[in-house]
């Protein structure tokens, strides 16, 4: 106690979608789920427990942080004072190498940091199992950022059986994600209440849920076999599920803006020329391009052919947890 520990989580891209809770206070998925850990983005967070505290204390990039992103970091850090048997207030400060909120995961990596960095700075010390529980407990895709490359979330049935676990954290693969950023103003509607409308009121929700089992298992063969074309297929089809989801909710609703179906059509026509390109979206306008290394060139030139303004990152497969 009174050590600051920093901990490092890369952020994680689902291949096979999270949508949706059957235990909304737990973070329990109507589904198991698989993504890819990126090396590009990710978050340090620092924490300490200090006696002089009132309260828990949070900046984010260098600002304070008074809003209801501090109520859930408290509602957080009160997990790990329970299990700690503390009752100290924290300090927090959180850098994001992620675009916040743009739909590319940002509390994945940063409850990932969180749970790493809080558990230990509270004398705790966690497994990678414990420690991909808690942090579901912060964000359900956190579970997954505790481990590098290809990870699955088991959904299990309750706190003790719901967690993540590697499935290949050397990726062996050629994958890259390209993300192509060209609208970074904070999404609207936030996945955890788009998922819960969607669940409560898409007439295909059933349909998802076993959809979404057939795909993962085909996933999880794609992967093993080394098999990019399937898995880039399996991926673009289950996010495309996953988005039908919120266009069947009543009233209807989408993260899709222009740009997302234009980027779509491109990816489409890159592959009518011969070139291995998949998409995938999540709960933000910017589509991520699954690719390989030797199609990184072109497809950047068709984007900024048409889009001169978008920002492009090429990512690769990324570590799991660290402590700095
Ligand atoms: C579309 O993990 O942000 O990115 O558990 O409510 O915090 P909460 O939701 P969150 O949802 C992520 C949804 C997704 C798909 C995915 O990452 O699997």
């Amino acid at each position: 106690m009174n050590t600051p520990i920093t901990a490092r989580a890369h952020t994680n891209i689902a291949l096979i979608k999270y949508w949706g809770k059957k235990n909304a206070e737990l973070i329990i998925p109507t589904t198991s789920s698989l993504s890819l850990t990126l090396d590009q983005f990710y978050t340090d967070t620092t924490v300490v427990f200090d006696e002089q505290l009132t309260h828990d204390e949070l900046s984010l990039n260098d600002t304070l942080i008074t809003d209801n992103t501090l109520t859930k970091t408290t509602a957080f850090l009160d997990l790990v004072r329970q299990m700690a048997g503390i009752d100290t207030f924290a300090r927090i400060n959180s850098i994001n190498h992620v675009p916040t909120a743009a739909g590319l995961a940002s509390s994945a990596s940063g409850f990932a940091a969180l749970a790493a960095a809080s558990s230990k700075a509270a004398g705790l010390d966690l497994d990678r199992q414990a420690l991909s529980r808690l942090a579901r407990r912060g964000s359900g895709s956190a579970s997954r950022s505790i481990f590098g490359g290809f990870a699955e979330w088991v959904a299990g049935e309750d706190d003790f059986t719901s967690y993540a676990h590697p499935i290949q954290e050397n990726v062996t693969m050629d994958i890259q994600m390209l993300t192509v950023v060209l609208d970074g103003s904070q999404k609207k509607i936030g996945s955890r209440q788009g998922m819960q409308h969607a669940i409560a009121t898409s007439p295909f929700y059933n349909t998802w849920v076993a959809e979404s089992a057939v795909d993962l298992v085909a996933m999880k063969q794609a992967i093993a076999n080394n098999d990019f074309q399937t898995l880039g297929e399996l991926a673009e089809h289950n996010a495309l599920q996953m988005h039908s989801l919120n266009f069947t909710a009543k009233p209807a609703f989408t993260y899709f803006n222009g740009y997302t179906l234009s980027i779509l059509n491109l990816v489409q026509d890159l592959r009518r020329q011969g070139i291995q390109a998949y998409a995938t979206m999540d709960a933000g306008p910017n589509v991520k391009i699954i690719s390989q290394s030797d199609a990184t060139q072109v497809i950047c030139a068709a984007i900024k052919n048409n889009f001169p303004n978008a920002g492009i990152e090429v990512a690769k497969p990324g570590p799991g947890i660290s402590y700095l």
